[in-house]
């Protein structure tokens, strides 16, 4: 209902001071709130139709209210999709609130949804709650906001490899990325250790493939979440898995980016199928962490025709215009001894490995332009050559050099991005982790332009992603624990100015924004004075 700015008689209602992750461009507060309350009407233009359901389904879980049905004097929440805004690019959006309405006018489908994730972060943070909350006054502030990203790749990475999760723990992944306004989930299917995606035409993939006998990485068995009926350890998606978490990502205007890699990091496809090894085997899926001796035979053709029928399932199953081919850590002590992979190298010219990595890739490159997709690989793609079309995924360098030859490129970098390291110096107070230390603070001081990048060639810096390797995260609790609050600070660093990033406006923010963690169930890293 409309109130204007006083009091109901008898209450005691205080009005949430804006706490909003990431911080918007621009924001402006006016005097008085709205009350959302039973009765109060979603209204949503046709483009905006999916977003309107996803608001009153949120609006309905948090509060108890139908926000459907419109009662004669009840309040609005207007939706609608206006094209091209002064000052708004893509995924832009307006946001006014007053104490009779609010009003969300996207640039297009997404900035509406944008306009919601700000609008619940403007209510009380209850609203995250799965079950009503009782005994909350719903106001919301009156503001008026315009908004719209810095850049446009805003990621995570999540390595399902090492240790597997189902696809409603990856849902709850999605519905974090939506809240923090991060559009890009790349998904790391394929490793050493597990092929974790159905590919009907090699069955053994993951009859084979998806399975360990342990556990792994010398940990507790008790802490894996992920046992067959013989206690295998391991899982993966059906066709149909992938349909589902794609359209869900896709609701929530996150694209799925999957990783299939090649020619490294190949153990489990080829302990299924070792004929398109260089040796023939024997392969295992139970490695420790930091061996990669599975590697695809670059000088067998029937090889690259088994990479271009898994590609082809594939392009069917993902529809967004990355496909991630991987490409780093290719040890090359195979192809060396391997008489194919030499032979391949003379017939082609070629005098070292990393030219034959580089040869590798440019043929795959093709498969992938051919279905009209683009090729995204890790920095080692760079090495003998870099693919015509390909996308420079920066974990170890090259970004500025990519950029400047006229790739685009994510950036990920090891030292800033890497979510598997602890999170403080004081180590024994941590899960173990894999090694490294990435605090949050260094997580939000993180600058994905670099400085050396000349201003004409600095659209190429798509964006960042923070990378989720699980070696060490034997459950999804674990994952929530190493993800957040550090995602918040990364969200912020992709979506919100430069300029306007402030760390210790932002840990003002964050201790609100933690309650909506608390409120969504996300497991997440408390500071502590003992471990800063
Ligand atoms: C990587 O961390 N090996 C991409
Ligand atoms: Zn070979």
């Amino acid at each position: 209902m409309a109130v204007l700015g006083a009091l109901p008689a008898g209450a005691t209602s205080k009005v949430p001071i804006p706490a909003i992750i990431p911080q918007p461009q621009k924001l402006e507060m006016r005097a008085g709130f709205f009350m959302f309350e039973r009765g109060v009407k979603v209204d949503a233009d046709a483009s905006s139709a999916a977003t309107g359901k996803y608001l009153a389904e949120r609006l309905r879980q948090g509060t108890g209210f139908k926000a459907s049905k419109a009662k004669a004097g009840n309040g609005m929440i207007r939706l609608s999709v206006e094209g091209p805004m002064p000052g708004l690019g893509a995924e832009g959006y307006k946001l006014t609130v007053t104490p009779e309405s609010v009003e969300i006018q996207g640039v297009d489908e997404a900035g509406v949804f944008y306009g919601v994730q700000t609008l619940l972060q403007l209510m009380p943070p209850e609203i995250f709650s799965a079950t009503p909350a009782t005994g909350v006054e719903w106001n919301i502030p009156c503001v008026h906001i315009e908004d719209q990203p810095r850049f446009k790749w805003r990621g995570m990475m999540l390595d399902v490899c090492r240790h597997f999760f189902t696809k409603e723990e990856v849902k709850t992944m999605l519905d974090a990325m939506a809240l923090h306004k991060l559009n890009s989930f790349h998904w790391h299917l394929t490793d050493d250790q597990a092929w974790r995606i159905d590919i009907k035409k090699y069955p053994k993939l993951t009859s084979v493939g998806a399975w360990r006998e342990k556990i792994g990485f010398g940990l507790d068995p008790k802490l894996g979440t992920a046992y067959d009926k013989k206690g295998r350890y391991g899982g993966f998606y059906t066709q149909a898995d992938i349909r589902e978490v794609v359209a869900y990502a896709a609701a929530r205007h996150i694209n799925v980016v999957p990783e299939i890699e090649m020619p490294g990091h190949a153990c489990a496809a080829l302990m299924a199928y070792p004929q398109f090894s260089c040796t023939g085997g024997p392969f295992t899926t139970d490695l420790p962490g930091g061996v990669f001796n599975g590697i695809y035979c670059a000088g067998n053709d029937q090889a690259f025709e088994f990479v271009d029928n898994v590609l082809k399932e594939v392009f069917e199953l993902f529809p967004g215009k990355y496909i991630h081919v991987g490409g780093d850590e290719v040890l090359p002590d195979n192809w060396k001894k391997c008489p194919k992979c030499q032979a391949r190298m003379k017939e082609q010219g070629l005098t070292k490995e990393p030219d034959l990595e580089s040869y590798f890739i440019r043929r795959v490159e093709k498969m992938i332009n051919a279905h009209g997709r683009n090729l995204i690989g890790w920095s080692e793609i760079r090495e003998g050559g870099l693919a015509a079309s390909a996308t420079v995924m920066d974990w170890a360098g090259g970004a500025v050099e990519s950029a400047e030859a006229g790739h685009d490129v994510v950036m990920s970098p090891l030292a800033d991005c890497y979510f598997d390291h602890y999170q403080t110096t004081n180590q024994a107070v941590e899960p173990h982790a894999i090694g490294g230390y990435l605090p949050l603070t260094q997580v939000y001081a993180f600058e994905p332009m670099p400085v050396k990048l000349a201003p004409q060639f600095q659209g190429h810096i798509l964006g960042a992603q923070a990378n989720v390797w699980t070696e060490y995260m034997p459950n999804f609790k674990h994952v929530e624990y190493m993800v957040f609050p550090r995602l918040c600070a990364l969200a912020e660093v992709d979506w919100t100015a430069k300029s306007a990033r402030n760390f210790d406006d932002f840990n003002r923010r964050l201790e609100i924004h933690c309650q909506r963690l608390d409120a969504l169930g996300l497991n997440r890293r408390h500071d502590r004075a003992d471990a800063r």
